[in-house]
């Protein structure tokens, strides 16, 4: 169900902005997939404020809160801490943060819909700060859940970290995707194929596609330095997805619910490195331990 849109929000001045921030239009250049450790440092320092702000907004999700009110919030949360807001106006994106409720896969567009007890919704938080992007995003219980969408986001995130542990380098992408549907498949539940993971750093988008299903085709090899996102969504039914008429939200073809969760990853010569956490392994946002 749609609200209303509250109208943009402004960024002060000061705060440097991405490219696309002015004309919404995106205008990408090549980037070098892996890369140097200076802005590798850059990145990791965004990925941990995007982290910040997400587990902060986590922690305002409760029944009755619009999501223009959680919105509002990881906006000024960004501009305090001296960044930009990613998603505004990125190829016309209103909004600051995007916030996926039930059924909507991504890119849901905060509005003057209250949330109800037993929703679930994924806030996803990108920061630009340094001249980088940070992208996490996580997966919330409003107030009591059924045990069917709690066992739902529970095992998103899992095929998260399964995702995150198949990162070795000189080997294929490909093994992300494997593991994740390995995990999803014993449940019997969907893994999203429209929608995937990406290379990021200065730009919030680059060539390295992450799939998170199992394509003998994706064989870009992982080398030490690269930079890119995991961020499975997975359903309580089908894969297949389709499209509001705003032109972002995308919702299970099925109606069922789904959920996601996103970690900025880095590979290292002997594995990988998550750029938006958080301390170990063991995520905060996890309904286990809250
Ligand atoms: N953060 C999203 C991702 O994980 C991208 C959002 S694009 C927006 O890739 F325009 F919708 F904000
Ligand atoms: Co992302
Ligand atoms: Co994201």
């Amino acid at each position: 169900m749609q609200g209303e849109i509250s109208p943009y929000r402004p960024v002060p001045a000061h705060i440097v902005r991405p490219s696309y921030a002015d004309s919404g239009k995106i205008v990408r250049w090549s980037e070098p997939r892996v890369k140097t450790p200076e802005i590798i440092e850059r990145m990791r320092h965004a990925g941990h404020l995007g982290a910040e702000i997400l587990r902060l907004a986590g922690e305002m999700v409760r029944p009755g809160i619009t999501t223009d009110e959680i919105d509002a919030y990881v906006h000024q949360l960004t501009i305090d801490a001296g960044a930009y807001p990613s998603p505004l106006n990125y190829g016309g994106y209103r909004k600051s943060v995007c916030t996926s409720v039930n059924e909507v896969i991504c890119h849901g567009i905060p509005d003057s819909r209250a949330l109800l007890d037993g929703d679930i919704i994924n806030l996803d938080v990108t920061a630009y700060i340094g001249g980088v992007h940070g992208d996490t995003n996580a997966t919330f219980l409003v107030g009591d859940v059924d045990e069917a969408s709690r066992d739902l986001v529970k095992v998103a995130e899992e095929c998260m970290w399964k995702g995150i542990e198949a990162v070795r380098p000189d080997r294929p992408v490909s093994d992300i995707g494997k593991a994740i549907e390995s995990h999803a498949k014993p449940h019997r539940y969907g893994v999203v194929r429209a929608f995937i993971g990406h290379g990021i750093g200065e730009q919030f988008h680059t060539d390295i596609q992450i799939l998170h299903y199992y394509d003998s085709r994706a064989n870009t090899i992982m080398r030490p330095g690269m930079t890119f996102t995991i961020e499975p969504m997975i359903t309580l039914g089908t894969w297949q997805h389709r499209m509001w008429d705003d032109d972002w939200t995308a919702v299970t073809a099925d109606g069922k619910r789904t959920a996601q969760f996103e970690h900025m990853i880095l590979v290292t010569d002997d594995g990988f490195d998550v750029l938006t956490g958080g301390e170990g392994a063991v995520s905060p946002t996890a309904p286990w331990n809250r």
